[in-house]
Parts: structure tokens; C-alpha cells; sequence
């Protein structure tokens, strides 16, 4: 069972785990095929500014700095250990990333300053009520027309699936990764304001059916306050 902190779970349920991650999400999960084809739906190479919300040790924001080196791509995770892998990852890769220790149903952002937000293997961390506060967050951090990208456990598409989803939700609790399983989380998106949601690919993984979601921020949505100058700060309002 994974060890709640305060405000967060750990990459993978504990602390000392977290060294471990990178090389186990790169043999169980199909990584590279799952976070390229992520980055493929967001159209990455066409915007300016991304979060990565749970970006973890930062293997999703390299890959889309890689594609595109204009771009201002921001990490938001609450686990000071695993944003340290991330830094010392982007330093050897000599990659310009900004990585933001905070919570994800608290952003210090700005309203509608990012054209993309992303999530990969995050929101199965989360009880429903922060799912249902972070969803808030993200649309609200998104501009009008900015989508949400999300690759997460989904609802296993055959048996073999959910026999496998049952160690995901061993280690995550039956409570928070249930809307992921059930295949909820186009309604949660749904029900935040967000629209043209779809399912857009799946992925066979060793712990189960991996999903990738889209979702767009009206172009309609209320209007923001959107700075001029592209820093960190700016974006965080200060
Ligand atoms: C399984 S890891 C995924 C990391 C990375 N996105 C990836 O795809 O490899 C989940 C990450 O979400 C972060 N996380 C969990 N709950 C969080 C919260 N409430 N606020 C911010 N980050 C959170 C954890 O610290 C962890 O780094």
C-alpha cells in the first residue's frame, strides 16, 4: 500500500523507492512509445508553453524540449526527491526545464497562461476530490483553446488487463485509482467544463491498460489574464 505524505504519494508509494522509478516505468510501461505519442497529440512543436503536472523525474518535459528548444516547458510536482532526479537528468542533458515543487489542486500559476497541460501517471495518485480540484486547476492555468493531455491507467480492455490493473491498484489503493479502471475520467473532465474530450490511444502495459486522454479548454471560457512575457515568474503572477 503506498504511503500518503503530506499532500502527495511518491513516484512509487515510498521514498526509497524513488531512485528506482526510471528504470522501472522504462521496462514495464513501454515509456518511450506511450510519453512520444503524448507529445505527438499535443502538437508540442506548435505551442509555447507546457506543464507537466506530476512531471516526476522529468523524463516527459526532456523528451518535449528535445522537439522543441523555443519551448517554455515547466514541471509541477510536490516531491522534492524525485524533482531533484529531474534536475540533475535536465542538467546532463543540458535541457532548459523549470521545476516547481507545489501541489497539483494548488498551482502557483497564473490564470490561462499555459497552451498545454499534461499529466502522465498522475491523477491515479489522487483521492476523487483532489482529482475533482486539480481538473479545476488545470483548466484554470490553461488558456481558452489550450488542451489537457493525460496518459494514466485506464479501463483494462481485456481480461488479461484487468488481472494486471489489480497490482496498480494494490499499490495505489482501490479508492483513488477506481475512476481510472472504470473509465470515469472523461466524465471528471467532462463535468470541469473541459470539451472534444476522447480517449486517443491505448497501450498493453505489464500493470495493466495504459490510456491517453485529450481534452480542450473552451474558446469561450472566461477571460484571462494572460502576461506578455514569457518567464517562469511572469507566469506565476509574481
Ligand atoms: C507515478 S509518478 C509519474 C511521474 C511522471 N509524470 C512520469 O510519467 O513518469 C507520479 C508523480 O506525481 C507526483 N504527485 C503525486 N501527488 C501529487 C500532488 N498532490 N501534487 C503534485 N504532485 C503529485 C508524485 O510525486 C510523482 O512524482
Amino acid at each position: 500500500m503506498a504511503r500518503k505524505k503530506a499532500g502527495y504519494v511518491p513516484a512509487l508509494g515510498w521514498d526509497i523507492l524513488t531512485p528506482l522509478y526510471d528504470p522501472l516505468v522504462r521496462v514495464t510501461t513501454r515509456e518511450m512509445g506511450f510519453k512520444s505519442r503524448l507529445l505527438d497529440e499535443a502538437g508540442i512543436d506548435k505551442t509555447a508553453r507546457i506543464l507537466d503536472v506530476g512531471c516526476g523525474t522529468g523524463t516527459l518535459l526532456l523528451l518535449a524540449r528535445r522537439r522543441s528548444k523555443s519551448l517554455l516547458a515547466i514541471g509541477l510536482d510536490g516531491d522534492m526527491n524525485v524533482l531533484d532526479i529531474a534536475r540533475s537528468k535536465a542538467r546532463r542533458d543540458v535541457e532548459q526545464i523549470a521545476l516547481i515543487q507545489a501541489f497539483c489542486f494548488d498551482m502557483p500559476f497564473a490564470d490561462g497562461v499555459f497552451d498545454r497541460v499534461l499529466s502522465s501517471l498522475m491523477l491515479h495518485h489522487l483521492t476523487r476530490s483532489e482529482k475533482v480540484r486539480t481538473l479545476q486547476e488545470v483548466f484554470r492555468v490553461l488558456r481558452p483553446g489550450g488542451e489537457f493531455h493525460v496518459a494514466d491507467w485506464g479501463q483494462p480492455h481485456n481480461l488479461l488487463m484487468r488481472m494486471l490493473a489489480f497490482s496498480v491498484r494494490l499499490g495505489d489503493s482501490f479508492a483513488r485509482t477506481a475512476d481510472n479502471v472504470k473509465g470515469r475520467l472523461p466524465a471528471l473532465f467532462r463535468d470541469t467544463g473541459f470539451e472534444k474530450i476522447s480517449e486517443t490511444a491505448r497501450f498493453a502495459t505489464l500493470f495493466g491498460t495504459l490510456s491517453l486522454y485529450k481534452a480542450h479548454k473552451p474558446l469561450t471560457a472566461a477571460a484571462h489574464r494572460r502576461s506578455g512575457s514569457a518567464s517562469v515568474h511572469s507566469l506565476m503572477g509574481v
